[in-house]
């Protein structure tokens, strides 16, 4: 209860429009919150390794294509710099880029020649971009061996943090845990004055987090079981890097996160090494920055998610340590045991009756069940250390608008209810897996729907993700006590949930109704039906069908 209100009131300045950041170091820090992930940090190498912060260059560097041509190779990466088997390259003006962070403006066109150097069929998919089917990569038309595929679309979304990887339906999850996914930042008007006014650059003070959890070895071999409750690993890469360090100085910092795990959602926080709070600014989602900073002690990131997050170290001592951390969480895979025993193949009920370990009261034990992680998900774990190195000061102040955003007006909108479910061995959406080819949900350009996901209550968390539009989170109801302590307005919906979204969680017994504007853009390419996927992002679920055409037209 205690903890409730103080969340509710820590993630409600922001809308105030108080424009003060949480400062670290503070004795007045509200505190409250501990967990031992200290301790496992890096297990017995504690001092790990620095944290890769792309460049201009090599891998996840930025590479500004600037209306130029960019030729895009998916390929073994045969390159010791990267731990995983397959990576995208680039080459421009004399730079050599792997797994490139496509740095865009809003208006500009993007030309890529994608060519699949990978023994099998792949393409490439624009995660969050507003295309036209054919640029849209969803995995109706694929590239074979040695082919190549011409994109070519304008940049036509706000200013955010959007990523890219490959959609062959049911090859999906195994392609990108093998190393091919990328970013994609949309600088705009609003970008610039937030980098200027908080003085923030990147590669220094301003970072991505791309979150990746793997399990040793370089393979993708996901049991029956994994296919049930998604693939999960046991160490956690961000930028590609174990057990990862940052030094930094006494400011403020951006850190630009995706959760580009094939499953695994985290309950992102940072804290002292003491074990002391420390709040952040919420600053954007999915599709770009809020109206206002959101202040808040902690947030659930799942899979394709992205939080735009700036912490304030200007009050931090030299020689302090922070760790940005995943906090115990009940992960709620509460799916039919029998159903998934039968899936995963002669795993016996008792290992499958759900035990649930003391650091996250209701968790399964996914060792037990045969999914082969260490590190069952919902276990608390430090992610990255920050190691305060050097006293700075700086006169930034955030500012208390950050965008303009009008909300989607979804008043007389036709309401369109979606079931997530299992049943007969898959995940399922209204009863129904993917069919190549149809498109159960059929939509009517320049309507306005909202749509009703209801996840049942003997299911698990599902992050669905909708190709080419962006929604509103309009409400989140009878949602889990964990939820729902951290929502933020009567509706019941969460800091995350504002700003614009392409992927939103949806937890056991919950329903969120979310509201799209199915305009499409003017251009020749978007005459004619234009065919979108929903689906949910656990690229396990995704790959076993839990996935719909949907046809604008
Ligand atoms: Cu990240 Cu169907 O996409
Ligand atoms: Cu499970
Ligand atoms: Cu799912």
């Amino acid at each position: 209860m205690i903890r409730s209100s103080r969340r509710k009131f820590l993630c409600s300045l922001g809308a105030l429009g108080l424009a003060t950041l949480p400062r670290a170091g503070r004795p007045d820090d509200p505190g409250g919150i501990t967990s031992p992930s200290g301790a496992n940090f890096c297990g017995a190498a504690p001092q790990g390794s620095p944290l890769f912060v792309p460049g201009d260059n090599a891998f996840l560097g930025r590479l500004r294509p600037a209306g130029a041509l960019v030729r895009l190779r998916a390929a073994s990466s045969g390159d010791a710099a990267v731990s995983w088997a397959l990576a995208y390259t680039a080459e421009r003006e004399g730079r050599r880029y792997i797994n490139p962070t496509f740095v865009l403006q809003p208006g500009e066109r993007l030309r890529v020649d994608f060519d699949n150097a990978l023994p099998e069929p792949t393409i490439v998919h624009w995660h969050g971009l507003t295309v036209d089917t054919r640029n849209d990569g969803a995995g109706l038309t694929l590239v074979s061996r040695g082919e190549q595929y011409a994109y070519d679309f304008e940049v036509r979304n706000r200013g955010g943090l959007y990523w890219y990887h490959p959609h062959p339906h049911g090859a999906t999850a195994g392609q990108a845990y093998r190393g091919l996914f990328g970013l994609i930042e949309i600088e705009d008007a609003d970008e610039r004055t937030l980098r200027s006014s908080l003085d923030l650059q990147p590669g220094r003070t301003e970072i991505p987090l791309v979150l990746h959890d793997r399990r040793p070895g370089k393979d993708y071999a996901a049991s029956a079981a994994d296919q049930v409750h998604g693939f999960l690993g046991d160490t956690v890469l961000i930028n590609g890097t174990a057990c990862p360090y940052l030094d930094v100085a006494t400011r403020i910092y951006r850190f630009r996160v995706l959760n580009a795990s094939n499953a695994r959602t985290y309950r992102l926080a940072f804290r002292t090494v003491t074990g002391k709070p420390i709040p952040f600014m919420l600053i954007g989602t999915d599709g770009g920055l809020l109206r206002a900073p959101q202040l808040c002690a902690e947030a659930f990131l799942s899979v394709a998610e992205r939080l735009d997050v700036l912490l304030d170290l200007s009050e931090a001592s030299v020689g302090e340590t922070l760790h940005l951390e995943t906090r115990a969480f009940d992960p709620m895979h509460m799916e039919m045991p029998h159903e998934a025993a039968a899936v995963a193949g002669g795993v016996d009920q008792a290992a499958m009756g759900h035990a649930m370990p003391p650091s996250a009261p209701g968790a399964v034990d996914h060792a037990a069940m045969g999914h082969g992680s260490g590190f069952p998900e919902g276990a608390p774990r430090a992610l990255l250390e920050l190691r305060v190195r050097e006293r700075l000061v700086l006169g930034t102040k955030l500012p208390g608008h950050l965008s303009s955003l009008p909300p989607i007006d979804a008043s007389g909108a036709a309401e369109r209810p979606l079931r997530l479910g299992y049943a007969k061995g898959r995940w399922r959406i209204n009863d129904r897996v993917f069919v190549m080819g149809e498109t159960p949900i059929e939509v009517k350009r320049g309507s306005v729907e909202t749509w009703l996901i209801r996840n049942y209550f003997n299911s698990m968390p599902h992050a669905m993700h909708l190709h080419g539009f962006h929604f509103d989170v309009l409400e989140r109801q009878t949602s889990p006590e964990q939820i729902a302590a951290l929502k933020v307005d009567e509706r019941g919906r969460l800091a995350t949930d504002l700003g614009r979204k392409d992927t939103v969680l949806v937890w056991p017994g919950e329903t969120v109704r979310i509201a799209i504007d199915f305009t499409l853009p003017k251009a020749a390419s978007f005459a004619g039906d234009q065919v979108y996927m929903f689906h949910c992002h656990n690229l396990e679920h995704e790959d076993g069908g839990m996935m719909l055409g949907v046809k604008v037209s």
